[in-house]
């Protein structure tokens, strides 16, 4: 029998004055993993925390802590993040070190507040294979769960030579960079490809989806293209009943 859904709730959308409340209402509420969301303003025009908050979380939650880095070089972190209690460390194919120089997004994410700026210059995309699945290895070697993260325009076939040494596949539904963004339609033919391969091959990791998630549509699309895991920052925490959102996105999305 399938697994039932996860469901991770991005702990970005809280309210950061009460954040150990917050924490713990989705921890009672029956969350499965705590998805936390760290940024450096280079991957993404966007800044958030670093090991420290996850250390800090780690103290206060027994929940598995999802961490997706939304950074240049995350290798770099891999031990700081390790120590600190990180039980899945999820890293872009896009940012630089991950395998190879990386490359620039094509649109910036919708940010609070923010411009959108001019769009980056469009570069190919360049995978060395050999150094994306030594990246995974070294992340399993720390004893963490190993996530590779997809941008939206990020194609599936990209990344399939190395599917067995991934965990974890976090296909994006929005830019990377800011929660309460609007739901991509284009990544749901890349969940259904993932499921497909799973099938295919056998393969074991996990399919999660981040970007725009709440429980009365676009969770239970994304499950029905073969989501296993759905992240939802707005779609819990600005719903005035997080334990509410999470029952109803796991009912909605069976
Ligand atoms: C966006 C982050 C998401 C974000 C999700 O870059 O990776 O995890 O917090 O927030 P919602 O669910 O509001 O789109
Ligand atoms: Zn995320």
């Amino acid at each position: 029998m399938a697994q039932p859904i996860r469901i991770a709730p991005s702990l970005l959308a809280a309210d950061f004055t009460h954040l150990a409340d917050e924490v713990r209402s989705v921890e009672q509420g029956g969350a499965d993993w705590l998805h936390l969301d760290v940024m450096d303003g280079h991957f993404v025009p966007n800044l958030t925390f670093g090991a420290p908050m996850v250390a800090a979380l780690h103290r206060l939650t027994k929940l598995p802590l999802d961490v997706h880095l939304m950074i240049d070089e995350p290798l770099a972190f891999l031990p700081a993040f390790a120590d600190a209690g990180s039980a899945i460390f999820t890293v872009h194919v896009e940012a630089p070190g991950v395998a190879g120089p990386g490359w620039p997004a094509p649109v910036r994410s919708r940010g609070e507040g923010g411009t959108d700026g001019p769009a980056p210059e469009a570069k190919p995309h360049v995978i060395d294979h050999a150094r994306l699945r030594a990246t995974l290895a070294a992340i399993r070697a720390r004893g963490m769960q190993a996530g590779l993260a997809l941008r939206p325009d990020t194609q599936l076939e990209e990344v399939t030579p190395v599917l067995d040494a991934v965990d974890l596949l976090l296909v994006m539904t929005v830019y990377p960079g800011f929660s309460g963004q609007p739901f991509l339609d284009g990544p749901l033919a890349t969940i259904e490809r993932a499921a497909e391969f799973k099938r295919a091959h056998g393969a074991q990791f996990t399919i999660e989806v981040d970007g725009g998630i709440e429980a009365s549509g676009t969770g239970p699309r994304a499950a029905r293209a073969g989501a296993e895991a759905l992240v939802a920052g707005h779609g819990i925490y600005r719903q005035g009943d997080p334990v509410a959102a999470i029952r109803a996105l796991r009912e909605l999305s069976r």
